[in-house]
């Protein structure tokens, strides 16, 4: 039998009946691949039943139940646990400790957990095990790659938690479309979350994550499923980050933090001594800013390296902080602060990895650039919380407070907030707490000395 062919984008699922290099709905390039065309099977004369409808009110008594993973970090992204009944995605770069973390997780759930691997053997998964000290009677490990016969196996075994790694590797033996594409994906997902209603168990699945930073078919699935987690983190450092794309049962603004070790993930419980462990004493161009990542505070060093620039454009580079921003708040320097930037290269750095989108850390980053530009140190008891509008003006930001806290706790003596920043604060007598209005008068404070 000849199979028609159609077009398909990883990305965000759109079909074409010819090969395009751009997405016209997501507009991402070379994200078509070849698929078939699903036979339609022929019509079935149904028989229609008399459908069951529901109050809402009377569904109250069957509150929410959740399965803690009893790893405090990713119950919290997770908003309290694993939902019976949901589906949870989690994507990533390969290599980056997905398997590691279900497999820390399945050791920690109180519950009948299967294990179900397309990637790995069973002998490998034992290594993996040994090497993260998973030892449980509760694990049951299942190879395999057809949907069909991990439905039947969780139809048989009734786990409460089931672990699909990965969803690119299972497949419905009656497609025809192989393995991985976005028909497969797609269809293995939404009979997945049939399952976990039916049985009312939670299915954690682990997704690749293409080079574009994207689950494969991630618009498809973000859909279907209940929670989109990341798990992310740079090559070059030991910690990741589990952030919340989408929770239909909690917030998106928590983020869990691990440090990489060899016997597996373990869990930062106090982040900002981690960030700001390598930070050297006395340099020009860094300073300490107090972010918020969901509900914590986050005190991290904010670098910034301003060199002449001697041919043409000059450069900018952000790690961590978003390019646009950069070119705003230094924009601002150069006309509110006198500053002349434009002729220098700019390089500005999150130290320890982190990606941080908080107008929050403005305040320090525009004073690391000029710190870094005029050559003067600014001391390493400051913290600068603030943002920075496009008058220079320095503006309130919310949770004042926990910043300020957060900064004491860490020894930090003098804290430069907005000048109308709200919120009764309990100081110690050694803490100077500075306000300022506008950039120009927090530069001639903190680069005085
Ligand atoms: N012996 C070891 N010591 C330290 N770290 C290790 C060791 N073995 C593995 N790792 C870490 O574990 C990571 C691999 O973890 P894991 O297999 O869970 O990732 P993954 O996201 O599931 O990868 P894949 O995409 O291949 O499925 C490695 O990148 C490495 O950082
Ligand atoms: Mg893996």
């Amino acid at each position: 039998m000849k199979h028609k062919i159609k077009y398909v984008c990883s990305n965000c699922g759109f079909e074409s009946l010819k090969w395009l290099g751009k997405c016209p709905t997501c507009d991402n390039w070379n994200t078509f691949t070849e698929e078939f065309v699903e036979e339609k099977k022929k019509a079935q004369k149904r028989k229609f039943v008399e459908p069951e409808l529901a109050k809402i009110s009377s569904q109250m008594n069957e509150l929410e139940t959740r399965i803690k993973t009893n790893i405090e970090e990713f119950d919290r992204v997770l908003g309290g646990g694993l939902v019976t009944g949901s589906v949870v995605l989690i994507g990533g770069d390969p290599g980056i400790g997905k398997s590691t973390l279900v497999l820390q997780a399945a050791q920690k759930i109180s519950k009948d957990v299967m294990y179900v691997t397309g990637e790995e053997s069973v002998n490998q998964i034992n290594i993996r095990a040994r090497r993260l000290g998973v030892n449980s009677e509760k694990i049951s490990v299942m190879t395999e790659t057809d949907l069909d016969l991990i439905i039947n196996a969780i139809e048989k075994y009734n786990p409460q938690v089931v672990i699909i790694d990965s969803i690119q590797t299972t497949y419905k033996p009656d497609l025809d479309n192989t393995a991985g594409t976005v028909t497969q994906i797609r269809e293995c997902t939404s009979e997945l979350m049939q399952t976990a209603k039916k049985k009312d168990c939670a299915i954690l699945i682990v997704g690749h994550v293409t080079k574009e930073g994207m689950i494969a078919g991630p618009k498809v699935l973000e859909h279907i499923v209940d929670t989109v987690l990341q798990f992310e983190g740079e090559r070059n450092y030991s910690y990741r980050i589990l952030r919340a794309q989408k929770n239909r049962f909690g917030s998106t603004n928590e983020i869990g933090i691990f440090e990489m070790r060899e016997d597996g993930l373990h869990e930062v419980v106090n982040p900002s001594i981690i960030f700001l462990s390598e930070r050297d004493k006395q340099i020009t161009g860094s300073v300490v800013t107090a972010s918020i990542e969901g509900t914590r505070p986050i005190l991290l060093e904010v670098q910034a390296l301003v060199t002449p620039s001697s041919y043409g454009n000059p450069q900018r580079v952000a790690t961590g902080f978003d390019y646009r921003r950069l070119s705003i708040l230094l924009a601002v320097l150069e006309k509110r602060a006198s500053l002349r930037l434009s002729s220098q290269n700019v390089f500005l750095n999150m130290a320890g990895g982190l990606r941080i989108d908080e107008p929050a850390v403005d305040l320090a980053v525009c004073c690391a650039i000029a710190s870094s530009f005029s050559d003067k140190i600014i001391k390493n008891d400051f913290v600068l919380i603030g943002e920075v509008g496009l008058g220079g003006e320095v503006r309130n930001v919310s949770h004042i407070e926990k910043r300020i806290q957060e900064a004491i706790k860490l020894g930090f003596k003098k804290i430069v907030i907005p000048k109308n920043s709200s919120g009764n604060f309990k100081l110690q007598n050694a803490i100077e707490l500075i306000t300022t209005e506008n950039i120009k008068e927090t530069l001639n404070i903190v680069l005085r000395n």
